[in-house]
């Protein structure tokens, strides 16, 4: 059993010179953290080389990188521009990182992106053994997990996206969002790196596409997906442990030698638009400006590593950054001192990590970004504890390493005050916010966040297994069925919307269809069986529609019963007094909230929340409860939040109650209830052990098994009657 991981970029990638292939380390987040780390166990890394390989060479590659436990995925130039450059660099990466307007919603790409999911997954496909673990990486492949899902059913598929996850407001602006969010959803285990992002995923799937969500769980069809924050490390001992080698030491006098009382500040960056490579420029050259007191004093390093430079945006911040630096250093350079060192070109570990532990200051200021590792690279590199990290607070970063000089990206005066700062920062103010941030880097280092996840994975899985032996209809038809066989004094409890009947946004539409009259009429054609509708619907309502059925009918959770034949009756003693001053109560919410409604029955009061807008439903039920539940209970009343509902009734009323009522007297062998609010929980509560008792949903409950919803519902009725009739012959 090995863990394949799956990304876009392997962690190599090849360079040609005079047409020999080498390979060297993928620049990149994603690549350096998870480089190393996936070397120490049993795992295959499946991705793309960096650069188009000619048919006949390709051979040759997979044969090399099988060495290094890599397996290629070839892409032709043409995939190249429109998958890699169009939609995943022109598309999702703008939008996800709020710059809407860079993006080009183009059909091509778009295309192109789903053809190449499918061949990552074909490529998948040819390595995957039946119990590896799948760990999908980052939002080049959004689709795979859902075509992967559908390949293999059973798979164990983990997601992790290291970039941002944006608002539902920006998300939908997206073409085909809901077919992205479909292929995410195919995954298991989906990670970001911070609680925003889950936060803005779970609510944009919730919104989207017909999927549940309680707290970070969502529930899609028979599975449950599990969403959560596992903040990205590094290696902290590799960062730590460098500056102390021959060959970093060699750096660190090439380069500090003459220069002993300059005060460096570091920067290193992808080249992108998302890293306010710019905006940092500007707040550089406000300090010259404000602060001529730094002329000759301070340097900044600025290390721009090249990528994606054929996307055209790409190209055009490269040229605006060259322009800044030539005409700043320009006007501010004297004959032995420039303002601006800049490269735009990579460097090996061995020169980043004497950068890192000798600079004064690192300046990480990006307008948006997942992580950002350069900071965290930077502390762990910090072995005296000096130095100040000056770090922008949409960097996911700045949720860990609160102890850095927090700045807004946007405020370029408040980045250049924050230089001051560091520039004046005290050594022992320094060491105290750099042992606070280290502690943090070394403790969730790369390997935590890997073991977090693949736990986290594991335990999924595992949590889904178990819910599969409570799924009604697997084994447990069956054993249903075949005690439904041999009995004669049977009771079916049966509550009616969200179970027998999907929920509509106007209550009155969802009466009774055909299906069902034909469903209920087969179960009570049996002398053997008595149905008994439990719902909370008012006692005319159920009257009108199953009056002429030979039910038994329980309204209003129980304030009202009728036997079939019989006449309704109301529970004794019960009082409706209160309805005037919580009803003129509810009318303010009301008010309040376009599309919400109240429901009057005789001994309770619902406030419907289905048609108000998603979310300020939700916040006014929350506002509903805290404000009102005392009052409820000095009145005696129970308040109880539904599906879209908050109701306010009796609290002697409820259907656990009801139910064990309807039981008096009687001693049935074979009991089965059906519910799927928490009202239901009540009945599942009171029955007694060898009764079925079947959530409709597959949330936690009292419940002994679960049904995915009224359709899987009515399947298992018919079984039952049709079981029947063969038995009976
Ligand atoms: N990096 C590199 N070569 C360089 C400069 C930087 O490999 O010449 C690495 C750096 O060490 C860091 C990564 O690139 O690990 C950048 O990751 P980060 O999360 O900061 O940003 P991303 O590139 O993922 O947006
Ligand atoms: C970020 C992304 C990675 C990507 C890396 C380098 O870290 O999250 O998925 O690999 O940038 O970008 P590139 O386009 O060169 O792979």
């Amino acid at each position: 059993m090995k863990t394949v991981i799956i990304s876009n970029r392997l962690p190599v990638k090849i360079i040609e010179e005079n047409n020999e292939y080498t390979f060297i380390p993928s620049e990149g987040g994603l690549a350096t953290g998870l480089g190393d780390v996936y070397k120490s166990g049993n795992s295959i890394w499946i991705g793309w080389p960096g650069i188009e390989v000619p048919e006949e060479r390709q051979e040759e590659v997979t044969q090399k990188l099988a060495e290094l436990n890599l397996f290629p995925v070839f892409l032709t130039q043409n995939e190249i521009n429109l998958y890699y450059e169009g939609f995943s660099n022109e598309v999702l990466w703008p939008v996800f990182h709020y710059l809407v307007t860079y993006a080009h919603y183009e059909q091509s790409y778009w295309d192109c992106y789903q053809s190449v999911n499918e061949k990552f997954a074909k490529s998948a496909m040819q390595v995957l053994g039946r119990k590896d673990k799948i760990w999908i990486q980052d939002y080049q492949l959004l689709l795979l997990p859902g075509i992967l899902r559908e390949k293999l059913p059973n798979a164990t598929i983990g997601f992790f996206q290291h970039i941002p996850f944006p608002s539902y407001e920006i998300f939908r602006l997206i073409p085909w969002r809901e077919e992205l969010l479909n292929g995410l959803i195919g995954a298991d285990l989906i990670g970001f790196h911070t609680y925003d992002d889950v936060r803005h995923f779970i609510s944009t799937a919730t919104r989207l596409l017909p999927v549940q969500s309680s707290s970070n769980v969502l529930n899609s069809h028979e599975r449950q997906i599990v969403v959560e924050a596992f903040p990205m490390g590094i290696d902290f001992d590799k960062f730590s442990d460098l500056p102390a080698t021959e060959k970093v030491k060699n750096e660190i006098n090439y380069f500090r030698t003459g220069k002993e009382d300059m005060k460096v500040i570091l920067s290193i960056d992808r080249l992108d638009y998302s890293k306010g490579i710019l905006e940092r420029l500007k707040a550089m050259e406000l300090l010259l400006q404000h602060h001529p007191e730094y002329i000759g004093k301070i340097e900044l390093f600025m290390i721009v590593v090249p990528s994606r430079d054929t996307v055209p945006q790409y190209s055009e911040l490269r040229d605006q950054i060259d322009q800044f630096v030539g005409n700043l250093n320009a006007r501010y350079r004297s004959m032995n001192w420039i303002p601006v060192n800049y490269f735009y070109r990579s460097f090996p570990i061995e020169v980043l990590s004497a950068l890192y532990s000798t600079a004064d200051i690192c300046l990480v200021t990006p307008m948006r970004d997942g992580m950002n590792l350069v900071s965290k690279e930077y502390v762990a590199s910090r072995n005296r504890n000096d130095g100040v990290l000056i770090l922008s607070e949409m960097a996911g970063a700045s949720k860990e390493l609160t102890d850095a000089v927090i700045v807004n990206p946007n405020n370029m005066g408040d980045i250049m005050e924050a230089i001051v700062t560091a520039l004046k920062m005290p050594l022992e103010e320094q060491q105290l916010r750099m042992t606070a941030m280290r502690a943090i880097v070394e403790k969730f280092n790369v390997k935590h966040w890997v073991n977090n996840f693949i736990l986290r994975l594991n335990e999924v899985k595992d949590s889904q297994k178990s819910l599969l032996t409570k799924h009604a209809v697997n084994s447990i038809n069956e054993v249903i069925a075949a005690k439904y066989a041999k009995t004669t004094d049977r009771v079916l409890f049966l509550d009616y919307d969200g179970t027998l009947v999907d929920f509509t946004g106007n209550i009155d539409d969802a009466s009774p269809d055909d299906e069902l009259y034909d469903l209920v009429e087969n179960l009570t054609i049996d002398h053997a069986n008595k149905v008994v509708i439990i719902s909370g619907r008012r006692h005319e309502t159920l009257e009108q529609w199953f009056g002429h059925l030979k039910v038994d009918l329980i309204a209003e959770h129980g304030a009202w019963q009728k036997s079939y034949g019989d006449k309704w009756n109301s529970l004794p003693l019960l009082t409706d007094q209160w309805k005037l001053e919580i009803k003129a109560l509810l009318e303010t919410y009301t008010d309040r909230t376009p599309g919400s409604f109240i429901e009057e029955k005789s001994y309770s009061l619902v406030w419907h929340y289905r048609k108000a807008e998603e979310g300020l439903g939700d916040l006014r039920a929350n506002e509903i409860v805290s404000h009102m539940k005392i009052l409820a209970a000095d009145k005696g009343l129970q308040l109880m939040p539904g599906n879209k509902v908050i109701e306010f009734k009796n609290i002697e009323v409820n259907k656990g109650k009801a139910a064990l009522n309807w039981l008096y007297d009687k001693n049935p062998d074979f009991i089965l209830a059906l519910g799927d609010d928490h009202t239901d929980e009540d009945i599942f509560k009171v029955l007694p052990d060898d009764a079925f008792t079947i959530k409709v949903g597959n949330n936690i409950s009292e419940a002994k098994y679960y049904l995915n919803d009224f359709k899987e519902v009515r399947k298992l009725l018919w079984s039952l009657v049709k079981e029947e009739f063969v038995e009976r012959g």
